[in-house]
C-alpha cells in the first residue's frame, strides 16, 4: 500500500479533510485571498465562445491574442509612508553586506515575503565594479535562494562570458547580482509599486555598499525603479544614465539591457542585447 492511501474521507466535503488532501499533493502556498471559481470561469468562458461564434467581429475588428498572464492579480495594499520609513531605517543603519541581508532578512513589512520560499538577496562578488539588477526572483531563485538561478540566469551567464564580463562560463565572480525585489511574487506576476517602493530603500544601500563603477539593468522594472524614468524599453534601452544616491561617493554609470527573460521569449532582440554588451565592455575598460 503507498503512503498516500490511507486518508480516510469521512466526509468528503470536511475542510481537514481537503486541507490534509492538499497537504498530501503537495499545495503548501496560497496565491490568493480569495479562491477562483474555475468552474464558473470556464462555463462563462464557454458562453462568450459560443457568443463569439454565433456573431462573429467583422475580419478588421479581430486581433491575434498575443500571450495572457494567467498568475492571480496582485493585491491592492499601499506601501504606508511608516512601512517605507521602516525599510528606509533598516537600510541605513546596515554597515555591511551580511548586516543589509539580515535587515533584508528581517523585514515584515513587504507581503511577498509571506508566499516566499526563500529571500533572494545576492549573487557574486560585493566588491564587483560591476552591479547587476534584474526585477524579481521567479521559480528557481524562489527555489534556491539566489537571484538568476534559473534559465534566464543560464543565459545571462552565456552573456556574460561571450562579452568578456566573466572569465569563464558560469563564473559570477566579476559581477555582483541582485533583483530590485527580494521576494518572488505569486505566481510570477508583475510587481506592484508598493512592493517596489517597500524594496528600493534596501537595493539603494545595497548599491551604496557594492560601491560599482557601473550599474547594468535588465528590464523595464529595474530601469525604471532606479532610474526614476518613465520611457518604455525601447527608449531606455542602450543608453547611458547617472545614478547617484546621498550615500554614494561618486554618481554611478547606468545602463538598461534587454532582460535575458525576454531575450528567450524574443531571441530576435539578442542582436541589440549583444551590441549593448559589447559597449558595456568597450566603457569598462576606461573605468
Ligand atoms: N528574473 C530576474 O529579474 N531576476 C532573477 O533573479 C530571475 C529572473
Amino acid at each position: 500500500m503507498n503512503e498516500h492511501t490511507d486518508i480516510t474521507f469521512t466526509d468528503p466535503m470536511a475542510p481537514e479533510d481537503i486541507l490534509n488532501w492538499y497537504m498530501e499533493m503537495g499545495v503548501d502556498e496560497c496565491i490568493a485571498d480569495e479562491s477562483t471559481d474555475r468552474y464558473a470561469f470556464s462555463e462563462a468562458q464557454m458562453e462568450k465562445r459560443k457568443a463569439a461564434i454565433a456573431n462573429p467581429p467583422p475580419a478588421s475588428m479581430s486581433a491575434p491574442v498575443i500571450s495572457q498572464k494567467t498568475a492571480a492579480p496582485a493585491p491592492k495594499v499601499p506601501a504606508t509612508d511608516e512601512m517605507v520609513q521602516d525599510a528606509v531605517q533598516r537600510a541605513q543603519k546596515s554597515k555591511t553586506m551580511d548586516e543589509l541581508e539580515a535587515a533584508v532578512s528581517g523585514f515584515e513589512g513587504c507581503v511577498l515575503k509571506q508566499t516566499a520560499l526563500n529571500t533572494v538577496f545576492c549573487d557574486g562578488n560585493p566588491k564587483a565594479k560591476v552591479m547587476i539588477l534584474g526585477d524579481a526572483p521567479a521559480t528557481a531563485e524562489d527555489r534556491e535562494g539566489k537571484p538568476f538561478a534559473g534559465l534566464a540566469g543560464q543565459l545571462l551567464d552565456k552573456m556574460l562570458f561571450a562579452s568578456g564580463l566573466s572569465k569563464e562560463m558560469g563564473d559570477r565572480s566579476d559581477v555582483f547580482l541582485s533583483n530590485i525585489l527580494y521576494w518572488r511574487p505569486p505566481g510570477n506576476r508583475a510587481p506592484t509599486p508598493s512592493e517596489i517602493a517597500l524594496c528600493l530603500p534596501f537595493v539603494e544601500r545595497q548599491i551604496e555598499l557594492v560601491d560599482p563603477s557601473m550599474i547594468i539593468l535588465f528590464g523595464e522594472t529595474a530601469a525604471k525603479a532606479i532610474l526614476g524614468r518613465h520611457e518604455s524599453l525601447s527608449k531606455l534601452q542602450g543608453r547611458w544614465f547617472e545614478h547617484s544616491t546621498p550615500g554614494l561617493s561618486h554618481p554611478v554609470a547606468a545602463t538598461v539591457v534587454y532582460h535575458p527573460d525576454y531575450l528567450l521569449k524574443s531571441p530576435v532582440q539578442k542582436r541589440k542585447a549583444w551590441r549593448d554588451l559589447l559597449a558595456i565592455s568597450e566603457r569598462l575598460k576606461n573605468l
